[in-house]
């Protein structure tokens, strides 16, 4: 379901957080491996404040690994513990509930030396809406969990999950906001799928796929839709030769566009292409310098 974001919701959407967040010792900000940038709330670290933190890249299935890595370092780098997960199927979670131990261990020792009695670690997941929330807890608590209809303000009486002996989830994860403010991340949300609405021009989103292929991965692109097209060739040539290719014609001999757009999305998806990161360390650095 699409959530439409006004700041009223915007508003609701983090104070719920912020209520849930005085209920655990750590959270986990889960981000979509392909876009660790982009899928990340923009206002993110002031609600999260200095609570232990460990950053799920989830969906690492789909993602480039050698980015992956450089995301990893850079989140390190940040001061927070990463880890690389594939939630749905259940990859590396084992060191989800490691992290949490690493993070929360000195508020623990401070507690076992106060002579209070030893306790789970209680925890909370935050992140943007798709990025694989009910996905992870229903992993986590190796059970389907009801999905509270994916909208902030929907309440329902929060419960935790006991995951393994040390950790204990709060079964209803935070739901906070994307960047859509940015276009180029609207794009990058739309192509992974993070939005499936029309925020952004489904067109758009297209070139943006086919902009992006014809510069890091030409090769590919033109063997998958048995093209060959440059890395300079306009996109409307592209999409021409991806429609002509593909037999994605009108009456008149003229060429699906629409087709063209929807199939080049659903490609980019569904990995049918390749397995892309799309936020890359450099954007930051550049980011950075302006
Ligand atoms: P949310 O609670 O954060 O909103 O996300 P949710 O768990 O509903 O997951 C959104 C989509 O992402 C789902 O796909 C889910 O299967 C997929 N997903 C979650 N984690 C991973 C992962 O690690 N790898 C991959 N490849 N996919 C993941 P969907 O198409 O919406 O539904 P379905 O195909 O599972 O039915």
């Amino acid at each position: 379901m699409a959530i439409q974001w006004f700041p009223g919701h915007m508003a609701k959407a983090r104070r719920e957080v912020t209520e849930q967040l005085k209920l655990v010792d750590v959270v986990f900000e889960l981000v979509d491996a392909r876009i660790p940038y982009s899928s990340r709330n923009p206002m993110i670290d002031e609600v999260i404040k200095d609570k232990p933190r460990v950053v799920l890249l989830n969906k690492m299935d789909m993602a480039n690994l050698n980015e992956t890595k450089k995301w990893m370092s850079f989140f390190e780098t940040q001061g927070f513990y990463p880890v690389l997960i594939d939630s749905k199927n259940g990859k590396n979670l084992s060191q989800v509930t490691k992290a949490a131990e690493i993070v929360t261990r000195e508020k623990f020792e401070r507690m076992k030396q106060k002579g209070l009695r030893p306790r789970a670690i209680r925890a909370m997941i935050v992140g943007i809406p798709n990025v694989g929330k009910s996905t992870l807890i229903n992993r986590l608590a190796k059970k389907s969990i009801a999905k509270t209809g994916n909208m902030p303000g929907v309440t329902k009486k929060q419960q935790w999950i006991k995951v393994g002996k040390t950790l204990e989830l709060l079964d209803t994860p935070g739901i906070l906001w994307p960047k859509f403010e940015d276009q180029t991340v609207g794009k990058k949300l739309s192509l992974t799928g993070a939005i499936k609405d029309s925020i952004v021009h489904l067109d758009e989103v297209a070139i943006y796929g086919i902009e992006y292929l014809q510069l890091r991965d030409l090769t590919t692109l033109n063997k998958h839709y048995n093209i060959n097209v440059g890395q300079d060739t306009p996109y409307i040539e592209v999409f021409d030769a991806i429609g002509k290719s593909r037999g994605l014609k009108l009456k008149g001999n003229e060429i699906d566009y629409e087709s063209v757009v929807e199939l080049i999305i659903r490609d980019i998806r569904n990995e049918k292409i390749g397995k892309y990161t799309f936020d890359h360390i450099s954007m930051l650095e550049v980011s950075d310098e302006e």
